[in-house]
């Protein structure tokens, strides 16, 4: 059934539908710490540097300035196996299956959600419970859909158990293989679910209200932070804010796909 934008909204839980504007958030440009070297817990990396105002020099990602990780040059099939048979941390004692991703690997958009729970667990697919179903209705809202331009991906790869938050040391271990899937999925935006992507990629434990609206890069990638969809089935007034930051993410991805001529 497809069903109309008026409806995805409805879905989202965002109506009226004239409250939403393609609102302006304030810009920061923020460098996420590309290729740090092997990661540590966040309070331990240097932190990210804040430049302001923008516009700002995008320095090339630092990897000639750390050592090659084995995981550098796999590619896909190379990457899943490794990723399928991982013994860096312990969550792999526990787990049914490791979940590398889904969708596009030529993609527009990739989201970055926290980790794999039991039901990702069991199919070996990320945000396939009442989370993804949320995520779902806010890719259709943008036009897009799971496998179609957009690549979902997880701060790590195996289930946490009880769904528990993953710590920062296996949020670390993990962070060569999401690492890896950026640098061979390319994609024009990265989108930040939840305080977990937040800590791997933006290596920042503030809140996501302080954290939100703005624009962070990695790799020259324009990247944003939203809520994770499961916290949004929580706190339903939070939606708008989502799609806020939907709106501003698409924005972000159009001007990287048509930059403004200098004259
Ligand atoms: N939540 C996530 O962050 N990822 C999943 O894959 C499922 C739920």
């Amino acid at each position: 059934m497809s069903l109309s934008r008026e409806q995805m909204l409805v879905e989202m839980g965002i109506t009226p539908i004239w409250v939403l504007r393609d609102s302006e958030p304030a810009v920061e440009v923020r460098e996420a710490a590309a290729k740090p070297e092997t990661r540590a817990p966040a309070a331990e990396q240097a932190p990210a540097i804040v430049h302001e105002p923008a516009p700002v020099a995008r320095p090339e990602p630092a990897a000639a300035l750390r050592p090659m990780s084995p995981v550098d040059h796999l590619n896909w099939p190379e990457l899943a196996k490794q990723v399928a048979e991982c013994r860096a941390c312990p969550l792999c004692e526990q787990r049914k299956q490791a979940v590398l991703g889904v969708g596009d690997l030529n993609p527009d958009w990739l989201f970055i959600g926290e980790g794999p729970g039991a039901e990702e667990d069991v199919k070996g697919e990320p945000f396939v419970g009442q989370a993804g179903k949320l995520l779902d209705a806010m890719l259709a809202s943008l036009d897009i859909a799971r496998g179609n331009r957009v690549y979902i991906a997880n701060a790590v790869k195996c289930r946490p158990p009880g769904n528990r938050t993953p710590e920062a040391a296996e949020i670390a271990a993990c962070w060569p293989y999401l690492e890896r899937q950026i640098a061979l999925l390319k994609p024009k935006i990265i989108v930040l679910l939840g305080k977990a992507a937040v800590h791997a990629v933006l290596h920042d434990d503030k809140s996501l209200a302080s954290l939100r609206g703005k624009r962070y890069e990695y790799a020259g990638i324009p990247m944003v932070v939203t809520y994770h969809p499961a916290y949004l089935l929580r706190n339903l007034p939070d939606k708008a804010k989502a799609w806020e930051d939907l709106l501003f993410a698409r924005r972000l991805l159009r001007e990287a796909a048509a930059p403004e001529l200098p004259f």
